[in-house]
């Protein structure tokens, strides 16, 4: 299994050094071929040590140069970070990224041979007209992205579970899982909502490799327990 915190805007670098350490006491008894993801805010970077590897939750399309507020692979670099995350709804939508600027993005960290962690996930409005609207949502956002470069993982996070506190059900779970493994040949994660409640029930579905989580990973006590089960 995959374990993904997804930190968004929310840890400093200090309160990050504090997390990992009390992370990396829990992960020694984590089993061997379960796999952990942080995703801390670009300002919480570091050369942190531990069985997990850190990603950035954006980054721009460039090694360095003009493009004011952003960081490109040179400061990635710095960190030895080589992981991304690409296509989260927040930056779909609060930062309206179109689909065009987020596959730019992905064939260029792709070129790069980043790891990539892209998202995609369908809005209420969609799922309230039905599953093949949702499939077709998906598909859209799948849409110029190369679904078969080794170093993808992919997120299915349903934006109506996200941070609302109403996770997707486990059939709703499986049957997008299922639709979309029929298409993809890679890791594919869930998030929404996924708690210390839901998470066994969650990573009991076959077709779910992984988790993302957001709120319920901001503790590392919680985010230690989700990962060692009950
Ligand atoms: P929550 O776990 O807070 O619902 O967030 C999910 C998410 O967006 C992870 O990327």
């Amino acid at each position: 299994m995959i374990y993904a915190a997804n930190f968004k805007t929310n840890h400093t670098r200090a309160s990050t050094h504090a997390y990992v350490e009390k992370l990396n006491s829990a992960l020694s008894a984590k089993k061997p071929e379960d796999k952990v993801y942080i995703f801390p805010p670009t300002t919480a970077f570091d050369h942190y040590e531990g069985d997990f590897t850190i990603g950035v939750q954006n980054a721009h399309e460039a090694y360095n140069g003009a493009f004011t507020g952003e960081i490109g692979v040179e400061q990635l670099d710095e960190f030895g970070i080589r992981t991304i995350m690409i296509g989260h709804s927040e930056r779909r939508g609060i930062l309206r990224k179109s689909q065009d600027q987020v596959i730019e993005k992905f064939s260029y960290f792709e070129k790069e041979g980043f790891e990539i962690l892209y998202c995609i996930g369908e809005p209420l409005s969609i799922r309230d007209i039905g599953e093949d609207a949702v499939y077709r949502y998906l598909k859209a956002q799948l849409n110029g992205i190369d679904i078969s470069y080794e170093k993808l993982i992919v997120a299915y996070e349903p934006i109506w579970a996200i941070g609302t506190g109403r996770s997707a059900t486990v059939k709703e779970i499986t049957t997008v899982h299922k639709e979309l493994k029929a298409m993809i040949n890679r890791p594919l994660l869930y998030g929404g909502s996924v708690n210390l409640k839901n998470i066994d029930e969650i990573r009991s579905i076959e077709e779910v490799d992984g988790v993302l989580i957001g709120s319920a990973s901001l503790d590392a006590e919680n985010f230690s327990k989700m990962i060692l089960g009950s």
